[in-house]
């Protein structure tokens, strides 16, 4: 099964592919973690990436193209992958399409997880994510991860200001994406803005 999750920034993207990480086995593709591992190694791909990324804008096409190339060849994603953040362009999603074609391995399903701009403004600015395992939580967690005890910390983009830019972003620039989307008959739009559970409750029925 190949999912791409659709979404805004904050939309919980990665907190639902969490879970389907632990219950269905999948292997989860997120382009921004990848992206902050590569900044925070000062890797060739972190040192052009970290200036867009910090501003709220979009890595460019060519750069997340090649990096998913060779990504998505690992053996790791034979059994199926969740793509979180890629594609956020229709160029990304064409390109895709062609490297899934390549493998013999369409796309099964995009679910939008659709969140009001306010609520996801709100959410970000009180995301705490782990420096050591990457889990997803809330500044009510406390300073400490739930899962690893490791230590909690608000990512450089969760400021209003870039949170707002990222929102621009994502509608100028990944919201076609939907009609991309519905075009080829993939998309399942669910209301994300309930409880985390409801909303994975829904997002398996559509798998
Ligand atoms: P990326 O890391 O992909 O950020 P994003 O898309 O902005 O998404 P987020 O990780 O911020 O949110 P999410 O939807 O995963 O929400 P989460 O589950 O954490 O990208 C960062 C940057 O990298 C981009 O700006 C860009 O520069 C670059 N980049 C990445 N991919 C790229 C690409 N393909 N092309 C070009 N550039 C690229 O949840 C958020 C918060 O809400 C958490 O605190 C969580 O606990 C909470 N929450 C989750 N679900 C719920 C719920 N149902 N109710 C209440 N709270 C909830």
């Amino acid at each position: 099964m190949n999912i791409v999750l659709l979404g805004a920034p904050g939309a919980g993207k990665g907190t639902q592919a969490a879970r389907l990480v632990s219950e269905e086995g999948l292997c989860h593709i997120s382009t921004g973690d990848i992206l902050r591992a590569a900044v925070k190694n000062e890797t060739e791909l972190g040192k052009k990436a970290k200036e867009y990324m910090d501003a709220g804008e979009l890595v460019p096409d060519e750069l997340i193209i090649d990096l998913m190339r060779e990504r998505i060849q690992q053996p790791d994603t034979e059994k199926g992958v969740i793509l979180d953040g890629f594609p956020r362009t229709t160029t990304q999603a064409v390109a895709l399409d062609g490297m899934l074609n390549e493998l013999g391995r369409p796309l099964d399903v995009a679910i939008l997880i659709d969140v009001d701009p306010e609520v996801i403004v709100k959410r970000l600015s009180s995301r705490r994510m782990c420096r050591a395992c990457g889990a997803i939580g809330t500044e009510a967690d406390g300073a400490s991860c739930k899962a690893c005890g490791g230590e909690m910390y608000q990512r450089d983009d969760d400021n209003e200001k870039t949170v707002r830019n990222r929102l621009e972003v994502y509608e100028k620039s990944t919201s076609p994406l939907i009609d991309y989307y519905r075009g080829c008959e993939l998309l399942v739009s669910i209301d994300g803005d309930r409880d985390p559970d409801e909303v994975y409750a829904d997002v398996k029925a559509a798998l």
